[in-house]
């Protein structure tokens, strides 16, 4: 049993605020441990509850394009949620409950130790970009004690206004050309990402 997995059944009887009153099962997160990449949302949606993966609906699916038209599969970046319950009728959570569930998030970072975090949509972004508007940072990155943050649009911002899909890929397209400057800055030969694009 890995670190991670044991995390994630820690997550899976989480009772920090009452979302797990509504929802079926926990969501804790989904893919490597040793992923150089996290990706990081909202929380679940109706799909997500049901299966207890993350990113498994309609966004999903355009999330699995996105990382494919960069070389990547899910197996090889790590895929969480800033609340690991489903909120209510899909309704935004709340900046408590975010706030509840900072530890899991917080531990899942500690242990994979990505190069790049990249934050989907607005509530992830707050929690690594405070007080920023996402039509004004997304595609956009800052590197921190060696770690590599992203801003990109929901993909769900893809299904509601089609004219953000292309925005959204394009952003995309950056990340392998973010993580080469890194490599570039810290020299790092450790764990090389294999991307077919790239
Ligand atoms: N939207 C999210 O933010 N996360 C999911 O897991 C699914 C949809």
């Amino acid at each position: 049993m890995s670190a991670l997995s044991d995390l994630s059944k820690e997550i899976a009887t989480c009772k920090c605020c009452d979302l797990y009153k509504n929802a079926t099962r926990a969501v804790p997160g989904e893919g490597s441990e040793n992923s150089q990449i996290m990706f990081i949302g909202e929380g679940p949606g109706l799909n997500e509850d049901q299966q207890g993966r993350p990113f498994v609906g309609a966004s999903g699916k355009f999330l699995d394009h996105l990382m494919a038209s960069i070389g990547l599969n899910r197996g090889q970046v790590y895929i969480a949620n800033v609340v690991k319950h489903r909120p209510p009728d899909n309704r935004e959570p709340l900046p408590f409950e975010i706030a509840a569930c900072k530890i899991w998030l917080d531990r899942q970072i500690e242990l994979i130790k990505p190069r790049m975090i990249v934050t989907l949509g607005r509530h992830s972004m707050a929690r690594f970009f405070p007080n920023k508007l996402i039509s004004k940072i997304h595609g956009t990155a800052e590197i921190r004690d060696g770690v590599i943050y992203f801003a990109m649009y929901h993909p769900a911002a893809a299904l509601h206004q089609g004219n953000l899909r292309a925005e959204i890929e394009k952003d995309m397209l950056k990340i392998p050309g973010l993580l080469a400057e890194l490599d570039k800055e810290t020299s790092a030969v450790n764990h090389p990402i294999q991307m077919s694009m790239f």
